[in-house]
């Protein structure tokens, strides 16, 4: 089933901590279909300011509510933040392709997933662990400093093996959370990396290392960017990244890519 443009109800939108928020929407037709990965493109406000709809992934789905967490920081997430329960809010969704092709879903599953989280890429990957939750995740999050670290009491409850990394040692592996992945690769997981699959969602620089990771260690990854958009699906080409096989549209054609496919 393709996006829908719908007026979603919002239910509850709170704030978490510091700049951190919590929206949870009232939408049948995005709940019935969306899968881990798949974001959607809001209005946030009743105005013509600001003119651009502003992209978030699809944290979890209860029911017929989707949830989202965001971060605000800048003029659009800010004035998400101050719309109040009640209100309905101009959406369209489910977009993108999300972190498992349906077909190969079965071949995934077989595999160890090891999600890799940076700052907010932990928005979409809680959504695809509680999925996955079956097979066991082990999730690496990582943080500027330990009151950077978010979800993870989140996903311990979902049951996953959760390891953090912050740059300044305040909590866990002091470093990367990149390096940690490659410590993990040589310690816990000599000689099965083929049997692990890789998720990761963070920032640019932190892609780019998972992939190269993945690639030396033959590892399937799936890595969902975050790059500008406008239109969110496909018309406007302000998304368009080069890869292997050409051209592709972050909003449409992903936004996870296969760590091979990206040329960075
Ligand atoms: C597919 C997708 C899913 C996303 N999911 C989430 C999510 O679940 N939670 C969340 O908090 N944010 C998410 N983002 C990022 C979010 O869309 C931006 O933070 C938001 O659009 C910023 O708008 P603004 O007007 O508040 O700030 P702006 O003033 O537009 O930007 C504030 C800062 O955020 C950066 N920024 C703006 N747009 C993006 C973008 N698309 N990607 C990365 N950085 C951006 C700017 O460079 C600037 O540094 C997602 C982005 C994409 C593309
Ligand atoms: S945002 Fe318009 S084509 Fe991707």
């Amino acid at each position: 089933m393709g996006p829908k443009q719908i007026k979603a109800k919002i239910i509850s939108n709170k704030i978490f901590r510091d700049n951190y928020w919590h929206l949870e929407l009232e939408s049948k037709a995005i709940a019935g279909c969306a899968v881990p990965g798949q974001f959607v493109n809001i209005k946030v406000s009743d105005g013509i300011e600001p003119l651009l709809r502003r992209p978030l992934s699809i944290h979890g789905i209860e029911g017929s509510r989707v949830r989202f967490f965001y971060e605000a920081l800048g003029p659009g997430t800010r004035l998400l933040s101050g719309r109040n329960p009640g209100e309905f809010l101009d959406v369209i969704g489910p977009l993108g392709n999300g972190f498992v092709v349906p077909g190969k879903a079965k071949a995934a599953r077989l595999k160890v997933p090891v999600l890799v989280a940076g700052g907010m890429g932990v928005a979409p990957l809680i959504f695809l662990a509680k999925e996955i939750r079956s097979s066991k995740p082990l999730v690496l999050i990582g943080a500027r400093t330990k009151s950077k670290i978010l979800c993870a009491q989140e996903f311990k409850a979902l049951g996953c093996a959760v390891k953090i990394a912050t740059d300044d040692g305040s909590s866990g592996f002091k470093g990367r959370v990149t390096e940690l992945l490659g410590q993990v690769l040589r310690q816990d997981a000599p000689g099965c990396a083929r049997r692990l699959a890789i998720y990761a969602c963070g920032p640019r620089p932190m892609l780019k290392a998972v992939a190269g990771i993945a690639c030396e260690n033959d590892i399937d990854s799936r890595l969902s960017l975050e790059e500008h958009m406008a239109c969110g699906i496909g018309a406007c080409l302000g998304c368009v990244i080069a890869t292997k096989s050409g051209y592709k549209k972050v909003c449409k054609d992903g936004p996870v890519f296969s760590g091979k496919e990206l040329t960075w």
